[in-house]
């Protein structure tokens, strides 16, 4: 009997340089992002690398299950899981809903064979930074849809939200049926 297989999604907020991060902390603070990751993500399950869950002034984030990569440390919060690695991570993903990556570099790299649709917030600025996202390269993932520029009050920073989906729409995880 087949079993139903994960859906992979990954959320990111890059600069117009594709960077994503610096000295461990993200590169500006727009809340209505934080308020559309929030939306997306809330009731699902979230995917990161250990760095990325020590950035959060608090955690775990409330009301997500946490699936967090590390080599190094075991973390016992209640609704987190610590992996060790990529195919122990695919395989806690919950079958039959959408789950999300959400960071950081080394993770998007790792897990964007696996990720069917990208929501990235798009800052159009450049910054200096030590994280970057990698490109989605226009033969493998398609624009589906975006919302108008819009530009932050406080910061001054213009940006938008993008939808990017994967053109071959095929992704296969370890010992799963391809899925379409
Ligand atoms: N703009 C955005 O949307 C966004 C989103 C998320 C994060 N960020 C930024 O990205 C930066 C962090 O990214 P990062 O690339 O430095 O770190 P990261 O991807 O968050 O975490 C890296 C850690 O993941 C673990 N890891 C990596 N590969 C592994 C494997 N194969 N098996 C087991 N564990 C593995 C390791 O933890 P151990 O060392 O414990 O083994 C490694 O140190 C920060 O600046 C953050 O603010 C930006």
């Amino acid at each position: 009997m087949a079993t139903a297989t994960p859906t992979l999604s990954l959320v990111v907020a890059i600069a117009a340089n594709r960077a994503i991060g610096k000295d461990n902390d993200l590169l500006w603070h727009l809340p209505d992002d934080l308020k559309y990751f929030k939306a997306l993500t809330t009731g699902h399950t979230i995917l990161m690398g250990r760095k990325t869950y020590e950035s959060f002034p608090r955690r775990p984030l409330p009301d997500r299950f946490h699936i967090v990569l590390s080599e190094h440390v075991r973390y016992e919060e209640e609704n987190v899981k610590t992996v060790r690695g990529v195919e122990e991570a695919l395989a806690a993903l919950p079958a039959g809903e959408e789950s999300f990556v959400i960071g950081g570099g080394q993770i998007f790299r790792m897990f964007l064979p696996y990720c069917r649709k990208a929501y990235v917030t798009e800052v159009k600025k450049e910054f200096e930074a030590d994280t970057f996202f990698p490109e989605l390269l226009p033969s493998e993932w398609k624009l589906e849809s975006a919302r108008p520029w819009q530009t932050d009050a406080a910061s001054g920073l213009e940006y938008r939200y993008a939808v990017y989906v994967r053109i071959s729409g095929n992704v296969t995880f370890p010992g799963k049926e391809n899925k379409k």
